[in-house]
């Protein structure tokens, strides 16, 4: 199994880092459009080889797509991060003449590939990924809902003492401030949530959730990488070893939800063939009108894209 990862930045390193790390597949590339970048990062991640021990070989490449070829399962991570004082959807301009270009190199050379992106504003990127690339959305989707997740139950772990491990949570809507956290859906141990927690504090750590990424901004000066990067990993394995793990995804909708021709995250099945099914849970009025205000507000950015796609698709 061969999987790529292009951005050989923050998260697209961590990513590549996390997938040796768990020596699931022959080789990883990582690829960059900075000389050398990509080269360094694989060499000095294979250099923990005999440390980790792991067998997984890790190459480098500068903007060579030719390295990439027949890769089972890529990873999208390039574009421009967040700095203080942006939103995610302030970088559709840059990041869609980058994630356009970087898709069209990958599917010349792996056209049966699956296509994992990670890429800000993340449900319109994922979307025009799935432009660009011209194949089944089962096989085009987006990584938002487990890192989203992911600090959601870092965050109660931390309020209840008690091990991550144990909290099991689901996340839908777009990965932005009106993402729909599901405290009617969170458990520890199999106990719900709503009954080890305040309601009030509940609400609080759903409210720092949605707000998780731009807090790591405000601390930082750019984007996080080690949850993100760690996330699109667990996509990959889950992928490559057929788990069939239900996970929060960013996949396109075909009336799921009463919502039609949108990338939205939902909870999905993931296995070899990418996304195997669309879960639909019974939401109550309150959650659907949630989801539709997200959606709503992806669809806006999403019309953004379209309307700048328009002259290119003439
Ligand atoms: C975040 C970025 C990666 O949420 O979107 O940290």
């Amino acid at each position: 199994m061969k999987v790529t990862v292009v951005g050989a930045g923050n998260v697209g390193a961590t990513c590549a880092d996390v997938i040796a790390h768990k020596d699931f597949v022959h080789e990883v590339v990582l690829l960059d459009i900075k000389e050398g970048i990509a080269e360094g990062k694989s060499l000095d991640i294979w250099q923990t080889s005999p440390i980790n021990l792991y067998d997984t070989r890790v190459i480098g490449s500068t903007n060579d797509y030719s390295k990439t070829a027949n890769s089972d399962v890529v990873v999208i991570t390039s574009g421009l991060p967040r700095k203080p004082g942006m939103s995610r959807d302030d970088l559709i301009a840059t990041n869609a003449g980058i994630v356009r270009s970087v898709t069209e190199n990958i599917i010349k050379y792996s056209p049966n590939t699956i296509i994992i992106v990670v890429s800000n504003p993340l449900d319109v990127m994922t979307y025009c990924a799935y432009l660009t690339a011209k194949i089944d959305s089962k096989r085009v989707f987006g990584m938002a809902g487990i890192l989203d997740t992911a600090r959601y139950r870092a965050f109660l772990a931390e309020a209840l003492d008690t091990s991550p491990k144990d909290i099991q949570a689901v996340l839908m809507g777009g990965h932005g401030d009106t993402m729909v956290p599901l405290p009617r859906y969170t458990t520890v141990g199999g106990i719900p949530v709503t009954e080890l927690i305040a309601k009030d504090k509940l609400d609080a750590i759903v409210e720092r959730t949605k707000k998780g990424g731009g807090e790591l901004v405000n601390l930082m000066g750019t984007s996080a990488w080690y949850a993100p990067g760690a996330a699109a990993a667990q996509m990959v394995e889950a992928i490559v070893k057929d788990q069939k793990r239900i996970f929060p995804c960013c996949a396109l909708l075909d009336g799921q939800y009463g919502l039609k021709d949108i990338y939205l995250g939902v909870p999905v099945k993931l296995g070899k063939n990418g996304i195997e099914d669309i879960i639909e849970l019974k939401l109550t009025e309150d959650e659907m009108k949630l989801l539709h205000d997200s959606a709503k507000a992806v669809k806006e950015v999403m019309d953004v894209l379209d309307n700048m796609s328009a002259p290119a698709a003439k």
